[in-house]
């Protein structure tokens, strides 16, 4: 039988468990992946970062720069890989990978490009990580939203599409008194708030 100073011990290693490091896993490390990571890293949001792109050489000169100004980071570790077990046990897998817009291309240009890379690469975030929330921003990025989500079979709670939000670029958001609606690209539309 275990004593009331038994339990009391037993009470007090279980609050001690340390909680599972926040992994977060950008695929696709180019403009937009690498503006995300450092985001991240800027706001300590992860105690782990990994970067997956299929440019070895972009990745590892991208991973050796953060690590180097890890020093002034509290995310302790960094690592990238072509191989997609590079992804494992994340919390987050965002998808910034792909083609992107040419100067005068619509969005959904994109949508046959980049829905063949993501039936490549979601079968494997939900391989490495099957627990995970997918954050998608590779443009159609609603389409391909979508398509993450058929392929995945997450629920649709974990499986976000980044939407409008960065049409709000070139506005201070404390001057934005509206809402970006619709697909996001050419077809949005802005409503004023009343
Ligand atoms: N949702 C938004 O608000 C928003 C904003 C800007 C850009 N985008 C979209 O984000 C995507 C990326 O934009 P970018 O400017 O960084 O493009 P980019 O061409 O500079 O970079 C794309 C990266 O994806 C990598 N890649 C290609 N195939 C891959 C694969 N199978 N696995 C892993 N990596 C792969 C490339 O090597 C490259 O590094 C585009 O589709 C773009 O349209 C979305």
């Amino acid at each position: 039988v275990a004593t009331l100073k038994d339990q009391l011990i037993h009470n007090l290693l279980k609050q001690q468990q340390t909680p599972p490091p926040i992994k977060i896993t950008f695929v696709g490390v180019s403009a937009v992946g690498m503006v995300c990571a450092i985001s991240i890293l800027m706001k300590d949001l992860a105690d782990e970062l990994a970067l997956v792109d299929v440019m070895e050489d972009k990745l590892k000169g991208e991973m050796t720069d953060l690590q180097h100004g890890s020093l002034f980071l509290r995310t302790p570790k960094i690592i990238s890989g072509k191989d997609h077990n590079v992804i494992a046990n994340s919390k987050l897998v965002s998808i910034t990978s792909g083609a992107r817009q040419q100067e005068g291309e619509s969005h959904l240009n994109l949508d046959q490009h980049n829905m063949n890379i993501f039936k490549f690469i979601i079968p494997n975030v939900v391989k490495y990580s099957p627990n995970c929330k997918l954050l998608i921003v590779s443009n159609p990025a609603d389409i391909l939203t979508y398509v993450t989500w058929k392929i995945s079979g997450f629920p649709k709670k974990r499986v976000i599409g980044s939407g409008c939000n960065l049409d709000s670029l070139g506005v201070h958001p404390l001057s934005c008194h509206g809402r970006v609606l619709g697909e996001h690209g050419d077809p949005s539309v802005l409503v004023l708030n009343s």
